[in-house]
């Protein structure tokens, strides 16, 4: 696991974008998983301009989203779907056809849907690089706490903590959502690749236990210290309460020096 600190939110975004963009050129058929939420706002901007700018080129590659609310439809102003075209599908090159984001509006035959979801990802080749933000609660995808780390795409009730967290994306008096369709965590484990994301002082409990506290189902982002390959990119305030803070900077600087592009 390697974990990059970074000042701010900006260079977070960078690092986060430069990472990505990296993976797209070496591999330009390359298969995202990819996520939602606020953390990842600077790393769409960053992707998206440098599409405009140097000419990054995502006509080949291929997204399965992570998630995405029960009951909304795709045009709902807080769907997941929505958000990704917003910010960075309609604002690149991606093939239409390509992009899979699990359908919000089915009300029947869960599992069935769910393990077509499974199943068009593993035709596709397996993820090759999944992007994830991190809840409050250490959850990933909306694997929420005793979520299995043998769980695969299926439907999930949101914890009180996650449905909190989104009211304030929702008008006053609309339903809040009450489940999500997601990955589960041993699809994400399944990923040759992991970068993660976090920034802000409301993460950095759940960073810690993430990265230096046990393996446990209750913070399900714990889980990736079973991966060979993860980058947690963080800001300073989400590092805040990592104990090993001086150990992670000297690696970063070892790391630079003995391979300069073994980030990419
Ligand atoms: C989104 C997702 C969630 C978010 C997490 C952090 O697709 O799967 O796990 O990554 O809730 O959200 P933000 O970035 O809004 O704090």
């Amino acid at each position: 696991m390697l974990v990059v600190i970074k000042p701010a939110y900006e260079d977070l975004s960078r690092e986060a974008a430069r990472i990505v963009s990296c993976a797209v050129r070496a591999n330009p058929a390359i298969i995202l998983g990819l996520a939602t939420g606020t953390t990842t706002l600077g790393m769409y901007e960053t992707l998206v301009r440098l599409h405009r700018e140097e000419l990054l080129d995502f006509s080949r590659a291929t997204a399965f989203n992570l998630d995405e609310y029960l009951g909304i439809a795709a045009d709902h102003p807080q769907s997941f779907h929505r958000f990704m075209h917003e910010h960075f599908f309609a604002r690149v090159n991606f093939a239409a056809a390509r992009i899979h984001i699990p359908d919000g509006t089915i009300s029947s035959q869960y599992e069935e849907y769910c393990a077509a979801y499974e199943r068009a990802m593993r035709e596709a080749g397996g993820i090759d690089l999944q992007v994830l933000g991190i809840g409050r609660n250490g959850h990933i995808g909306f694997n929420e706490p005793t979520s299995s780390f043998a769980s695969r795409t299926r439907l999930k009730v949101l914890s009180s903590e996650t449905i909190e967290d989104n009211r304030t994306f929702f008008p006053p008096g609309e339903e809040i959502p009450q489940c999500a369709i997601t990955m589960g965590i041993g699809t994400i484990l399944e990923a040759r690749k992991i970068l993660i994301l976090a920034t802000g002082a409301a993460k950095a409990q759940a960073v810690a236990r993430a990265i230096e506290g046990p393996i446990t189902a209750s913070v399900t982002a714990s889980s990736l210290q079973l991966h060979p390959d993860v980058t947690f990119v963080i800001d300073e305030a989400a590092a805040a309460q990592l104990t090993q803070r001086d150990y992670y900077r000297r690696v970063m600087e070892m790391t630079e020096w003995l391979t300069p592009n073994r980030l990419s």
